[in-house]
């Protein structure tokens, strides 16, 4: 009884162009680990504007969609797939809220908060649900090599 709360889960996390050009790559993969996350697989690739209104689709509608689109194609991304047990929630709670510059106040040792600027360059991403951490992984890691493993269908650089 109880073990169904000890099942692992996996989460998309990804790394935004402003933590890959400001040098927070090793921190903050340090911290994943430390947390006791394990990062299955991971990939670096520059957005193109299809791929990243594919990924952004729930905020099509949304004013700022022009300015997050911009901005996730404007430099590399490093996008890991997370596993441990509560992994979408708990990635969750260690980048913190999504405007970096509230997450300075009031989660000051956030990852947002400490590599993050504002609404728009907050650093990294994470799957917001189960159900949204399903997609995204799939988004991104769609097909199985001969080994059972995820590998991208984007062009890695
Ligand atoms: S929601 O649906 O209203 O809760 O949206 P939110 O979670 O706040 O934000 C969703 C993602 O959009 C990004 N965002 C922005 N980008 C640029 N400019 C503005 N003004 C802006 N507002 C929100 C925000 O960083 C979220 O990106 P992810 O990758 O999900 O963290």
């Amino acid at each position: 009884s109880g073990d169904a709360t000890l099942t692992k889960e996996r989460t998309l996390a990804m790394i935004k162009p402003d933590g890959l050009v400001g040098n927070h790559t090793n921190f903050i993969q340090n911290t994943i680990l430390a947390s006791g996350f394990t990062i299955l697989n991971q990939i670096t690739l520059q957005l193109d504007q299809d791929t990243a209104k594919g990924f952004y689709a729930e905020h099509s509608s949304r004013t700022f969609f022009p300015n997050l689109i911009n901005y996730i194609t404007s430099g590399p991304v490093l996008i890991m797939v997370l596993e441990k047990v509560n992994a979408v929630s708990d990635w969750r709670s260690l980048i913190g809220p999504t405007d970096a510059s509230k997450a300075k106040v009031t989660h000051p040792h956030s990852i947002r908060a400490m590599c993050g600027v504002n609404l728009e360059r907050n650093c990294v991403h994470g799957s917001d649900s189960i159900k949204s951490a399903a997609r995204e992984i799939s988004f991104f890691f769609k097909k199985t090599n001969s080994a059972g493993e995820n590998v991208s269908e984007h062009d890695e650089l």
